[in-house]
């Protein structure tokens, strides 16, 4: 891997103090994702007028379309405070009772990553959702005891990007459930336009096209391309971004004209090379790529579907002609007896 390549997948890396700039606050400037926006709305809405708590939500969906950004907004919009945290960051059932004992009734408790949970602190999650209290064992030997904690009446947001390592009665808790997925270019276009506007940047629209056309469809990986053609512009022109420019300072950092990145083309580039264009199951892909094949399955092969260069069929994934050609090779059949020259 060269340095461009690494630079490329740190495309989509949080960068703290940037998020806290461009991150929208209210659904209103939340662009994209109307059905999951327009659920949410009528949740929060009908939680306020009968003066509840919002039922506990889940947000799934690969990394940088807005999960978290979602949990803060619904946050604001039931006008309540939001505890961030994490599930790797729960060791010990006693550290998430510590959270849930001091949270406010209303409050929402935002576990990122929820998929690492812990088993045994997963199973205290149930009835904390469920019936608004948990058993505890405090002391030890002959000491030991179990007392009952009582806790307000929360809203869990819980945000993974592998939905399918949740266990049942985990997802089965959680009252909505809603799917990100990814941006269309005209939409990112707008997200990079606002975010140009905050960071006072001065970029036309076929610059903003040029950036959202090639950020694999995700939000985190527009703000973070606006920054670097930000410098370029600086650097190489005179600050203004427009679509030639954008091109420009894309091509010199060596992003993708459709946004793959190198794990994108990895999984391409195995599934024709070494499999000669498929079907082959994922869990011999992900071997051959030296990545989990549910995070092939949940973060890497939506997009590559959504932009047809894989189809799933029921013998595995196959490479589309569109594949072919991003790999620069020839394409002279379909399925099985697919070849490459
Ligand atoms: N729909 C959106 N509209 C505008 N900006 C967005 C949107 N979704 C995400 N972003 C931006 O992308 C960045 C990453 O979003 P985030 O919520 O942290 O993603 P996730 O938690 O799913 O990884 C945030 O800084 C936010 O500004
Ligand atoms: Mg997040």
């Amino acid at each position: 891997m060269g340095m461009a390549d690494r630079a490329i997948e740190g495309l989509n890396r949080p960068d703290v103090a940037l998020e806290q700039t461009l991150r929208p606050g209210l659904f209103a400037d939340f662009t994209g994702q109307a059905k999951v926006k327009e659920r949410l709305e009528i949740a929060v809405t009908a939680a306020r007028l009968r003066s509840e708590a919002l039922d506990h939500v889940l947000l799934c969906g690969p990394p940088g379309l807005g999960k978290t950004t979602i949990a803060n907004i619904l946050a604001k919009a039931m006008g309540t405070t939001l505890r961030a945290t994490s599930g790797p960051t729960i060791e010990k059932a006693s550290d998430l009772a510590g959270l849930l004992t001091n949270l406010e009734a209303g409050d929402i408790l935002f576990i990122d990553e929820i998929h690492r949970l812990q088993k045994t602190v997963e199973e205290y999650l149930y009835s904390a959702m469920e019936d608004y209290r948990i058993d505890i064992i405090i002391d030890q030997g002959p000491n030991a005891r179990s007392v009952q904690l009582t806790i307000p009446r929360f809203t869990l947001v819980g945000a993974t990007t592998r939905s399918g390592l949740l266990s049942a009665p985990l997802l089965t808790r959680f009252g909505i459930r809603e799917r990100l997925d990814y941006y269309t270019a005209e939409q990112l276009q707008s997200i990079v336009q606002r975010s140009g506007g905050l960071l006072k940047v001065g970029i036309d629209t076929t610059g903003a096209l040029e950036i959202a056309r090639r950020s694999r469809g995700t939000p985190r990986i527009a703000n973070n391309l606006l920054r670097r053609v930000r410098d370029y512009a600086q650097v190489r022109g005179d600050g203004r971004i427009d679509g030639p420019l954008a091109d420009r300072a894309l091509a010199m950092l060596e992003i993708d004209q459709n946004g793959l990145d190198e794990m994108d083309k990895r999984i391409l580039e195995t599934i024709v090379v070494k499999f000669g264009g498929g079907p082959v199951g994922v869990n011999s892909m992900a071997v051959a790529v030296g990545e989990e094949p549910d995070t092939i399955e949940e973060v890497y092969e939506p997009y590559l579907i959504m932009e047809g260069y894989l189809n799933r069929t029921p013998q595995g994934r196959v490479a589309t002609e569109l594949a072919y050609k991003k790999l620069g090779l020839k394409f002279l059949s379909t399925g099985t007896q697919s070849r490459f020259i």
